[in-house]
């Protein structure tokens, strides 16, 4: 049992999201239950002059659900991680934001998206930039090494969101901050929601009650300083209907760990 207060078979679920993510590397103009790309990256309120700097490969297949850059307010210089980094578009927004005395690590298992940023990242001469194959419950990173976590469309699709706020803790230095955006929900969803692995590689799920995905992030020992929602919205009739009924939404999130 985790946040969303049902389980799920994880071994499907992890087949169907590589299997989903896999498809979003690479092939972005296909049809998904979910908008891609630059425009929703723009409704979103990413700036477009910083996303014209980006490479045109990742920001085909931004599968994000909010802004958190403003959140995040990264400085020169820092040290940055992004989990479940997909094609890389944050990792390269974080990038641009950091410059190249700071560093970007972007973490994923979807072989497919890593191969597609790694290729992105050596074709655009981003030395800060690195790409690590590896399980947002289980980073492949070491404590305390890190300015700032973010993450954006991913947790919801984790089934123990626990362990992945605990290792957001572990690797921030302290006074770090975690941005992120991701996907909850008002009401708790029926059980055939949250066990349906097809739905929770939707982004639907997955989504924990509200309150629940706050006490997980809290429970890690991080404070949370802000919360906001995101115009954000499902395209198929099955995900708009779960929305309209469970009240399923994007938020954007800060939260900070405490400095020692
Ligand atoms: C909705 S996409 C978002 C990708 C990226 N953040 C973006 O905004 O475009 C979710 C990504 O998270 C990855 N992912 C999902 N669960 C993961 C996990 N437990 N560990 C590592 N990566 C995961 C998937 O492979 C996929 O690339």
């Amino acid at each position: 049992m985790d946040a969303t207060g049902a389980t799920v078979d994880s071994r499907e679920l992890e087949t169907k999201v590589k299997d989903m993510y896999r498809h979003v590397a690479e092939q972005p103009d296909g049809k998904y239950h979910f908008e891609l790309g630059r425009p929703l990256a723009e409704r979103l309120g990413y700036p477009p002059d910083v996303l014209g700097r980006i490479p045109e490969g990742a920001s085909e297949s931004f599968a994000g659900v909010g802004y958190f850059f403003d959140l995040a307010d990264l400085a020169e210089g820092e040290a940055v991680i992004d989990l479940g980094s997909g094609s890389g578009m944050d990792v390269f927004f974080a990038a641009e934001r950091v410059g190249t005395s700071g560093s970007v690590v972007g973490v994923d298992f979807t072989s497919e998206q890593l191969a597609k940023a790694r290729r992105i990242a050596n074709e655009s001469g981003y030395s800060q930039v690195e790409f690590r194959e590896g399980r947002i419950e289980q980073l492949p990173a070491e404590a305390e090494s890190f300015d700032c976590v973010i993450s954006n469309g991913v947790i919801n699709l984790a089934p123990d969101k626990g362990a992945v706020f605990a290792e957001a803790f572990r690797v921030l230095r302290p006074g770090g901050r975690l941005a992120i955006a991701d996907i909850v929900s008002e009401q708790q969803m029926k059980e055939s929601i949250v066990c349906d692995a097809a739905l929770w590689a939707s982004c639907i799920g997955g989504a924990a009650q509200v309150d629940a995905y706050r006490e997980a992030i809290e429970g890690s020992g991080l404070g949370i300083e802000e919360i906001r929602e995101n115009p954000y919205q499902f395209i198929s009739d099955r995900a708009r209907d779960a929305s309209a009924k469970y009240g399923v939404k994007s938020v954007s999130l800060l939260a900070i760990k405490p400095s020692n």
